[in-house]
């Protein structure tokens, strides 16, 4: 394998006085291939791409992709954060490709790219993402209220919003559940993502679901698993803290306060 080298692209020179240079890099990024069709081992695969230190990950993907070869497979969607579907182990971290700029990942080393852990792996980067979204269902993560429809919205005080805040802006891209080891080894866990979006419910004044919601976390697989190892709070790209959601449902299932 060739060690990456670092270049200036001449044609990024200052033109006129006014641009900025754009630096130009030649980066290894290394790849954990698999085709069951093909070989039924994966195998890690170097390729050399020139890029800008400022682009994304994915950017580099994207390249090897297009460029050099079309059968590389990965799930993108957004490319700005919000759909969470290009989670990923880049450098033996959880991330997301497209907020991961090449400069933070050491690019003067090979870029190690691989599926996210603990769920099946079906081709290249992209692994069976239905256990995951199992559990979301499972822990019923939509309003449920009894009674009439009320005629207005139904409303609530900013205190009380406030309780389930950091816990709505999940996007799902299971960064936190594939980087638990409790998660690698039980596949049965519901997993830190579950939990999250099962407290933005159970926090929410406006449901009444939430006895059921803490029924359901108290099984065998359920929230007791968590050994508080952190890794999902350091994994979520939307700086969740997911180890503090999870000990607030924790909490709740003893009080019964919530
Ligand atoms: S809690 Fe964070 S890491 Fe986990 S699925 Fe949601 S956004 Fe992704
Ligand atoms: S592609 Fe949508 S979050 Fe990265």
């Amino acid at each position: 394998m060739s060690t990456p080298t670092l270049e200036k692209d001449p044609a990024g020179a200052p033109q006129d006085g006014g641009a900025t240079a754009i630096e130009k890099i030649t980066v290894t990024l290394r790849i954990r291939r698999y085709n069951p069709e093909v070989n039924p081992e994966p195998e890690w695969v170097d390729y050399q791409v020139e890029t800008d230190p400022k682009e994304r990950v994915l950017d580099v993907l994207h390249r090897v992709k297009w460029e050099q070869d079309g059968t590389l497979t990965f799930r993108r969607s957004c490319a700005h954060g919000i759909c969470g579907s290009d989670a990923m182990r880049i450098n033996g971290r959880n991330r997301l490709a497209c907020k991961t700029l090449i400069k933070d990942v050491n690019p003067a080393k090979p870029i190690t790219v691989e599926a996210i852990k603990g769920l099946p792996l079906l081709k290249d980067l992209v692994v069976d993402m239905e256990p995951f979204f199992q559990s979301y269902r499972d822990v019923m993560p939509f309003l449920i209220t009894t009674g009439n429809e009320p005629t207005r919205e139904r409303l609530q005080s900013s205190e009380d919003r406030e309780r389930f805040d950091d816990t709505t802006k999940c996007i799902l891209c299971a960064a936190c559940t594939s980087s638990c080891p409790v998660f690698w080894t039980d596949g049965q866990y519901f997993g830190p993502a579950a939990i999250v979006n099962a407290h933005r419910f159970i926090f929410d004044s406006r449901d009444e679901g939430g006895e059921q919601r803490l029924e359901i976390l108290n099984e065998k697989e359920g929230v007791w698993r968590c050994r508080t190892t952190f890794n999902c709070s350091e994994a979520c790209p939307r700086g969740i803290e997911v180890t503090k959601a999870i000990q607030e449902v924790k909490r709740a299932l003893i009080t019964r306060r919530f």
